[in-house]
């Protein structure tokens, strides 16, 4: 009798998802990937069943079947619902992807969740990410019981990502010369990598982990991010030399119009202190006693690289002519007027000002 582990990935043609499905496969199991194949290709090795949950239409191939693992990264309470129904009674384990998002504070750390939309919510709005997730969250823990897993990430890092807001600071330092960066040194970044992420949710499915739990490393100071990344591309033939940082206060860059997070004129995964505090300090226990290792960040950055360095698409970054600007402000010297030369002569593109500002 075959013991080879069922898998269904619902997603799997994109980044996180297909990252799962892509463990999943090197780990032998039997992987059903389910998606409209449109966001992307499901990766090699995998069954794949053509489904668009926000019409049913090819639910019926899934209907009934019995799998080891579920894996799930919906956005939309009313898409859950039908695949549910479909599936649940035969799932052995259900893993949902939610987002820390679902916290109502960022200042503080704190579980205090927005209030759910409704159940069969279709809104894609920003403004209601969390609590639709949380509306998610809920179907699937009502339904799931203790077989259900539901994981709260923060931004997810790594290769195949489709914003790559870690992505400026590789490339950044890649260019040379003077580079601007956010200070304080000591404000807490975090994130979660997404080989890490997803081999550790295989893994929490086979042991039958279930319960509520951010999914994040632990935080590390911003001085100690941009020194690791610079470290870790010195070890990788990237660079020969530490890049030449110059540290501004945050007071002095939000007033020159630097934009934090994501988006155009601004610096990735940098929030600034202490209004998200809370969202970059968020506790990392309960996923370490439930398996999770982070790797180290200098693997992530080599891997990021290897992966996403060649044609980034970044949704977070300075232009040239920006960060000269501020720079010169900051010198109180006369603005370089080739500035506007060495974006043209760029590698990579930075957001422009119609770029969507958020995913994830
Ligand atoms: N990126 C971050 O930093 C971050 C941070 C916090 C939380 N998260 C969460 O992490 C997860 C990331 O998932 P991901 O990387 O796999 O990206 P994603 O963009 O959430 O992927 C969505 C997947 O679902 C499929 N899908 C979308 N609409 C569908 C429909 N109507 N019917 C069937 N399939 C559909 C897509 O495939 P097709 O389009 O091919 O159908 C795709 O494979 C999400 O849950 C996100 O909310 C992300």
């Amino acid at each position: 009798m075959s013991t080879q582990r069922k898998t269904l990935v619902l997603g799997g043609t994109v980044y996180l998802s297909q990252a799962i499905a892509k463990h999943a496969v090197a780990r032998g199991h039997h992987v059903t990937v389910a998606s409209r194949g449109s966001s992307g290709e499901p990766p090699e090795g995998v069954e794949f069943v053509r489904l668009d949950r926000s019409t049913g239409e090819g639910l019926d191939a899934l209907r009934g079947k019995e799998f080891d693992a579920v894996f799930d990264v919906a956005r939309l309470p009313a898409l859950i619902g039908p695949v549910l129904d479909a599936l649940a009674d035969n799932a052995g384990h259900w893993s949902f992807v939610s987002t820390i998002s679902v916290y109502k504070h960022f200042d503080v750390v704190s579980d205090e969740l927005h209030e759910p939309t409704a159940a069969d919510s279709t809104d894609p709005a920003l403004e209601v990410y969390g609590a639709s997730k949380i509306a998610c969250e809920n179907l699937v823990r009502e339904r799931l019981g203790d077989k259900a897993l539901i994981t709260r990430p923060g931004l997810i890092v790594g290769p195949g990502d489709r914003n790559d807001r870690l992505g400026y600071w590789p490339l950044r330092f890649a260019e040379g010369g003077e580079v601007l960066v956010p200070g304080p040194k000591e404000r807490p970044v975090q994130w979660i990598d997404v080989d890490d992420y997803a081999a550790w949710l295989l893994d929490a499915a086979e042991a039958q982990v279930s319960g509520t739990m951010d999914a994040i490393g632990a935080p590390l100071g911003f001085g100690a991010f941009l020194d690791g990344i610079a470290d870790a591309l010195i070890e990788h033939g990237v660079l020969t030399e530490r890049p030449n940082l110059t540290w501004t206060p945050q007071e002095f860059l939000l007033e020159q119009g630097v934009n934090p997070w994501a988006g155009p004129d601004s610096f990735g995964m940098w929030v600034p202190t202490p209004d998200y505090d809370g969202h970059q300090s968020r506790p990392t226990d309960q996923a370490v006693a439930a398996g999770f290792r982070a790797s180290p960040l200098g693997d992530t950055v080599k891997r990021w690289w290897d992966a996403n360095a060649g044609a980034p698409r970044l949704k977070a970054g300075l232009s040239r002519k920006k960060e000269g600007e501020v720079l010169a402000a900051w010198h109180d010297e006369p603005v370089d007027a080739d500035l506007a030369e060495l974006d043209a002569k760029r590698a990579f593109a930075v957001p422009k000002p119609e770029t969507p500002a958020y995913d994830g």
